[in-house]
């Protein structure tokens, strides 16, 4: 089973965020979080951090865009060299148009669904992604406690990805732990986003290190 582990960087030292891309290299990707406090009410960073990290990360970054309106920012994130953009569905105009264009510029599309929102209408547009990212809770902050009622949501999209014989990846965001990623796990996904549960704490690595024996258990 492939398990990947994507640290968020809204838990990092953000006077320090080089030397805290340093502590987990042996992460797969960097989960970087864009809010805009519209889509979500919090705020933390745009287009030029993400072009300044992605040429001082030894790690791809896996860009989370948490924002109104990414069928226009989001080639921006592309073309900075995000390794993976995703977007969320209740704030993408046209998902499909969107998703290609990603592509085309060279990254990997993903959609996220928030909560509470239906898996369903988006079953059928999964061959035009490369990632569905199941967010585990309400998006807008690191240190929340994980949803396990998102699970049968996780399952039924594992299912039609299967049964299309796709090759998406399923990704988990929020409250992720060594105590709630093999709920996860077991449910389908194969990339898991963890904040507090990496950064808070003096060994990051080691942090990595447990969640991936975790996952795996
Ligand atoms: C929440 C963000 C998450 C956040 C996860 O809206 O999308 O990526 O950083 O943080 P933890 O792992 O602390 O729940
Ligand atoms: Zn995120």
């Amino acid at each position: 089973m492939t398990t990947r582990i994507n640290p968020s960087i809204l838990a990092a030292d953000f006077a320090n965020l080089e030397r805290e891309l340093g502590r987990i290299s042996t992460a797969d990707l960097v989960h970087v979080d864009i809010m805009d406090n519209h889509f979500v009410p919090n705020l933390t960073f745009g287009l030029p951090m993400v072009q300044r990290l992605a040429q001082v990360s030894p790690v791809p970054l896996d860009v989370h865009l948490m924002i109104d309106d990414p069928d226009r920012w989001g080639p921006g994130y592309a073309e900075a060299g995000a390794y993976s953009v995703t977007f969320h569905a209740e704030a993408a105009g046209e998902p499909v148009a969107l998703a290609r264009r990603l592509r085309q510029i060279g990254a990997r599309a993903g959609i996220a669904l928030k909560p509470g929102t239906d898996a369903t209408p988006y079953l059928d547009l999964l061959p035009e992604f490369d990632q569905v990212l199941v967010m585990t809770v309400e998006p807008g902050f690191g240190g929340q406690s994980f949803i396990p009622e998102t699970m049968p949501k996780l399952a039924r999209i594992a299912d039609a990805v299967h049964d299309a014989g796709l090759d998406v990846w399923l990704q988990v965001d929020g409250g992720i732990t060594a105590e709630t990623i093999g709920m996860a796990a077991e449910a389908g996904a194969d990339t898991f986003v963890a904040g507090s549960a990496v950064f808070n704490g003096d060994d990051p690595a080691q942090r990595i290190a447990e969640l991936r024996d975790a996952a795996a258990a």
